[in-house]
């Protein structure tokens, strides 16, 4: 007895009424078109076609990041990677946060420990634009001491690794995290996709608009290059910095994008800075060049071996500091325009600069010197 399928059913005939069309404030022979000028019609039709362009451009940039990737991930399952699919980034928001920085803003960056709260009368070292502070470990009160000193905060947390230890960690579920973290015990890769993974991390941006924080510089949103035994792409993190930035926008915080060189790009449009580690050493400044030529600062740090005998303590160059600098900030390495730090590796208060300066930041529980 052989299968018959069943004849296909006609697909249903459903006719609507053709809708009622609006009606015209021009003369009904006469339309907005028509009623144009030959130089405006020629300059809405170069408009219209650049706008098509530019969208053709970004989705075949976005497929082919996608497909590159695809194709080199040994450990990559083949589907579920377009979980979720992919979601060209929001345009840029119509609100723009209040604040944002700028090209060349003068930063200093501190994760180890919480600083110690700058106090009105002391010198507040150094004497920068914008701090870079965790989001977990910095009270309120030492953002609004630093905003009554004129200055500007971003709070860091990692968007795309678990860390043990964080007060909301046990809120992650086994099957959102991946292989660990090279170099990072115990940090794990985390389903940028994952629904539990998003809700824990917009908590973390509404935590960011409580303590005042200005903007949040979100970490490890570059897994899709990393062996996670995870499925992620490059379209993930479109997708997921896409998800950051309807949370950030309302809440007027600026949002960075943390190194993820291969999707500026398609991402510029909805972030506001660049974190950048080790562009020099990894050869990759020019692609962050991106950033400065948008009008948006890049903040690069630098892990210069043995950084901080190098520079002699800021007394003059010390020994190797000349060619610490010059490696560090020549322009000639594409980091022209960027606020550049030379910071040691556990991010503690010493902190370098490219005029051969050095200071050290106070940190709660030892100096970080
Ligand atoms: C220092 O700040 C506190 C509160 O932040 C304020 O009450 C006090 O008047 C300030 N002192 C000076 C000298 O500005
Ligand atoms: C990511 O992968 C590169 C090489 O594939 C490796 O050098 C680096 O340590 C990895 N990073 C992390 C955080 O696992
Ligand atoms: C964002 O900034 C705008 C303009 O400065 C302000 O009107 C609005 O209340 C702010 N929203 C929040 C959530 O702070």
């Amino acid at each position: 007895m052989s299968y018959t399928p069943p004849a296909p059913s006609p697909p249903p005939k459903t006719s609507f009424p053709p809708p009622p069309s609006p009606p015209s404030p021009w003369p009904r022979h006469q339309n907005r078109w028509t009623r144009l000028p030959r130089r405006k019609k020629l300059y809405l039709l170069a408009a219209a076609l650049t706008a098509l362009l530019a969208l053709a451009l970004g989705l075949g940039l976005g497929l082919s990041i996608g497909r590159r990737h695809h194709g080199s991930d040994p450990g990559d399952g083949g589907d579920g990677d377009d979980k979720p699919p992919l979601q060209p980034p929001l345009p840029p928001p119509s609100s723009q946060p209040p604040w944002t920085p700028h090209v060349g803003d003068s930063w200093q960056i501190v994760l180890l420990n919480p600083i110690v709260p700058p106090s009105n009368t002391s010198k507040l070292t150094p004497d920068v634009d914008v701090y870079d502070l965790d989001l977990f470990t910095t009270p309120a009160s030492t953002i609004s001491s630093l905003h009554a000193r004129g200055k500007k905060v971003l709070c860091y947390f990692s968007g795309g690794s678990y860390e043990p230890g964080r007060p909301d960690s046990g809120e992650f579920r086994e099957e959102d995290m991946g292989r660990e973290l090279e170099g990072w015990p115990g940090e794990r890769w985390l389903d940028l996709g994952s629904e539990n993974v998003r809700r824990i991390m917009r908590e973390r941006v509404e935590l960011a608009g409580e303590k005042g924080c200005d903007g949040v510089d979100v970490d490890n949103v570059d897994g899709y290059d990393n062996n996670s035994l995870l499925p992620l792409t490059p379209t993930s993190s479109i997708s997921f910095l896409s998800y950051l930035s309807s949370l950030t926008t309302p809440l007027n915080l600026t949002l960075g994008l943390k190194n993820a060189a291969s999707i500026i790009p398609t991402v510029l449009p909805i972030i506001h800075f660049s974190v950048n580690e080790q562009c020099v050493d990894e050869h990759e400044c020019d692609l962050f060049q991106q950033f400065v030529e948008a009008g948006k600062p890049v903040f690069h740090i630098e892990y210069p071996k043995d950084v901080e005998s190098k520079m002699n303590g800021g007394k003059g160059k010390g020994e190797d500091g000349g060619a610490v600098l010059e490696k560090y900030c020549g322009e000639r390495n594409g980091v022209k325009g960027f606020s550049t730090v030379l910071k040691r590796m556990d991010l503690d208060g010493w902190v370098g600069y490219c005029d051969g300066k050095v200071e050290v930041t106070g940190m709660e529980g030892g100096s970080g010197s």
